[in-house]
């Protein structure tokens, strides 16, 4: 998938970790005006999204008609749809960009999944199929070239065995949801079909939103988007939805590591949205949510905040507003970063864009504290060269180290460093340093 957008991983805010399809008009842009105001737009937070919940239903000529009561700005007079620009006018004129969701299959993740929630499309079997389905270009032309946003996530639980007529409901699994469910239920029946599903909006993505428009990809397990996100969108999910926990979250970072080779400017690896701000990473775990943010950054992955960052909790902006963390997170070269593993301490190494630059994060994953140690040859430094080594959490330089850099890490603690030192490679050295050869 080649185009100019998300050079780096995007960043931003979406509002499902915190409010689920409860996603009104006016938290949204209290929130972006928060991300303004706090400086986190300045530091790089750009995307405004808006994810599951939108939709009211499909009408006859396939237009999507936007659930209005939740975006009262979308109301407009004579218009059976309403319009999201007026929205979107509002993020673009905060100087931010603004995202939508949809799905590839008939239905959305909250139609298949959430029997509860009070926003789910409603009306006829038919009216009630708001995913792009079947729609790719008339949604795509809508969203980018109407509504103009600038970003779209498209999620895959609205699909199952879409070549079949009529939804089969399984025994089983998902039977309570029945009635809910417009056809199909499995969202990774065939991963080829998913992909081509992903290739004909990625198609009508590029016509309708141009060079710059992002296409997320929600789609994992069986589909096996992993392997193929890379050619079909900016980024891809390598995980199941990110829970408020600590084991969550590291088998978040887990998924994304085979993937390594794949990241790079324009392609990302999703483990998912950040959970800081919940759970085991809220404003009391500060040491949790200062070790998330670390292996997000050092993995290349895009940053998307998932709490009310309307309400304040300094700590927490200081954390997620960390410039030094950032920077690594967004280094122009995009290598992810590649991991060792010794128990429960992990060093992960990423190559940063200028030469001899490195970033490091050791982590420790478990609740005893450790002792974690990095080699030159794992830095791929010459032998006997000295290193410059910068804490980035801590903002200061330490000592410079040859040979290791070792950090006490306490439970689960993580030492983020910028170390800049002398390649061994000779295929890093510029060509005029090279040593004549004989
Ligand atoms: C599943 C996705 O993984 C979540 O991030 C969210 O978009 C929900 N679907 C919405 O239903």
């Amino acid at each position: 998938y080649q185009t100019s957008a998300a050079q780096t991983p995007p960043m931003g805010w979406n509002p499902w970790n915190a409010f689920h399809t409860d996603v009104d008009e006016a938290k949204i842009r209290a929130v972006a005006r928060t991300i303004v105001d706090s400086g986190l737009a300045r530091k790089g937070y750009r995307f405004i999204n808006i994810d599951d919940g939108w939709a009211l239903r499909r009408l006859a000529d396939g237009r999507l008609r936007i659930r209005d009561s939740m975006f009262p700005s979308a109301k407009i007079p004579a218009s059976d749809t309403g319009s999201f620009k007026p929205f979107t006018d509002y993020i673009h004129s905060l100087g931010l960009k603004a995202g939508l969701y949809t799905d590839i299959g008939r239905n959305t993740c909250a139609q298949v999944w959430d029997a509860n929630s009070p926003n789910l499309p409603v009306g006829t079997v038919a009216e009630r199929q708001v995913g792009s389905f079947g729609h790719a270009a008339q949604d795509m032309r809508t969203m980018f070239a109407d509504w103009r946003f600038d970003y779209v996530k498209i999620d895959a639980c609205g699909v199952a065995d879409y070549t079949r007529d009529v939804a089969p409901v399984k025994a089983g699994d998902y039977q309570a949801f029945a009635p809910l469910i417009v056809r199909g239920n499995i969202p990774e029946s065939d991963p080829a079909s998913v992909e081509k599903l992903y290739a004909t909006l990625g198609d009508a993505v590029r016509r309708w939103g141009g060079e710059a428009a992002v296409l997320s990809i929600c789609a994992w397990g069986e589909a096996l988007s992993p392997l193929w996100g890379h050619v079909r969108g900016n980024l891809w999910r390598t995980s199941p939805d990110i829970e408020f926990t600590w084991k969550s979250m590291l088998g978040n970072i887990d998924s994304m590591v085979d993937g390594a080779l794949y990241a790079g400017p324009g392609h990302w690896n999703d483990p998912d949205m950040l959970a800081i701000g919940h759970g085991d990473f809220d404003a009391t775990h500060l040491v949790e949510a200062r070790s998330h943010f670390t292996m997000w950054a050092i993995m290349a992955s895009p940053l998307l905040l998932g709490y009310d960052v309307r309400k304040p909790a300094p700590a927490l902006l200081d954390i997620v507003g960390n410039p030094e963390v950032i920077a690594i997170d967004q280094d122009a070269a995009g290598n992810q970063g590649v991991p060792y593993r010794d128990g429960d301490a992990m060093v992960v190494v990423r190559t940063l864009t200028s030469p001899g630059a490195r970033a490091v994060a050791m982590f420790n994953r478990g609740t005893e504290p450790v002792t974690a140690q990095v080699r030159w040859e794992q830095l791929g430094f010459a032998p006997g060269s000295r290193a410059t080594v910068r804490d980035v959490w801590a903002r200061r330089n330490r000592a410079t180290a040859a040979g290791t850099i070792t950090a006490e890490l306490p439970a689960h603690g993580a030492v983020l460093l910028r170390v800049e030192g002398t390649p061994a490679d000779p295929d890093t050295v510029p060509l005029d340093e090279m040593p004549a050869r004989v």
